[in-house]
């Protein structure tokens, strides 16, 4: 079945990839820039990835990005994960990247983007892995400064699939979002956002609502309400579920109890993705040979979550084609 996994074409559209930087290539970076981690070792640090919550997540995801200064530092963060994806039978991964979050520590929008659409070039030139990118803006800090920065990055609008949402999810409702989701949609720009990872399923309703989404990052919280779970069957929307990132962070006790597999039987459009593969365990792969274990999965489910996965990727419709 590994092997199996391992040759499947697979497709991965809920990746941020600030989330796979390795202990590794941090302390690469980190030596590089001249920066002091708070970590002695690599076995150090990946034991500091043992999470109570999201929040307990985000603080070192955040930490751990410190590191990325520049242009070759946010190339060389994307090209290490895409060549390990595409080793693992990976083709085509829609990224998430959080602006906001280097903004803040004093690093250019330029720089950053100038970093990511480089790897992005480079992936789709020489290794046969596209890639979409995915503008994300931060809930647990002010929405005008989202718009702000969306208006900031106007040079860049051409080069984005969507916009999306992620952070802090509790307490920061979609509804804060929606005058930005509103200005992107006039942009001609496609929206995702994360729903129901930690909050509830009323969220989902108001991300399809408000903020008039086209995927539901997560969403596995929908089951709490029969009428949120009807609506995402009926309209069939895509939910990107990450089974090793919701073991980590205790959405769920262990991946036995996912309910992944009730997601299935419900009749909605499920796809599987790592999340943040270097704090949670895994890529992709390992994601999928996961369930296997846990839920006694057949190739069939596999091929199956994947043509979701395609159906919804940001790709042009021959490379759709190539995929299937
Ligand atoms: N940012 C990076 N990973 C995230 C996750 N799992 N949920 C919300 N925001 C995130
Ligand atoms: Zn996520």
């Amino acid at each position: 079945m590994n092997e199996f996994l391992r040759q499947l074409p697979k497709v991965e559209l809920h990746l941020h990839i600030e989330g796979s930087l390795e202990p590794e290539l941090m302390f690469a970076l980190a030596a590089r820039n001249g920066i002091d981690l708070p970590y002695a070792s690599v076995e150090e640090a990946k034991a500091a990835y043992d999470f109570e919550d999201l929040q307990g997540f985000l603080n070192l995801y955040y930490q751990g990005m410190n590191v990325l200064r520049t242009e070759q530092d946010f190339y060389d963060l994307a090209m290490d994960y895409f060549k390990r994806a595409r080793s693992e039978g990976v083709l085509h991964i829609d990224m998430h990247f959080d602006p906001q979050a280097h903004l803040q520590r004093g690093v250019p929008l330029e720089v950053v983007m100038a970093g990511l659409l480089r790897a992005k070039d480079e992936a789709e030139a020489s290794i046969d892995l596209t890639v979409g990118m995915i503008m994300a803006f931060l809930r647990d800090r002010p929405a005008e400064e989202a718009l702000h920065v969306l208006e900031q990055a106007a040079p860049y609008w051409k080069f984005l699939d969507a916009i999306g949402l992620d952070s802090a999810e509790r307490d920061n409702p979609p509804a804060k979002f929606q005058k930005l989701f509103v200005r992107a949609k006039k942009l001609g720009l496609v929206r995702v956002a994360h729903a129901g990872e930690e909050g509830p399923a009323e969220y989902i309703t108001e991300a399809l609502d408000l903020l008039d989404v086209q995927r539901i990052d997560h969403g596995v919280r929908c089951l709490e309400s029969d009428e949120v779970v009807k609506r995402l069957r009926d309209h069939q929307t895509v939910l990107t579920v990450c089974p090793l990132s919701n073991v980590s962070l205790k959405v769920v006790d262990q991946l036995s109890d996912h309910p992944l597999p009730q997601l299935l039987s419900e009749g909605l459009k499920v796809t599987i993705s790592s999340d943040d593969p270097a704090y949670f365990g895994g890529g992709l792969l390992e994601n999928h040979i996961a369930c296997a274990q846990a839920f006694g999965w057949e190739a069939d489910t596999f091929r199956l979550l994947n043509q979701h996965a395609i159906e919804e990727a940001f790709v042009s419709e021959g490379r759709r084609q190539e995929l299937f």
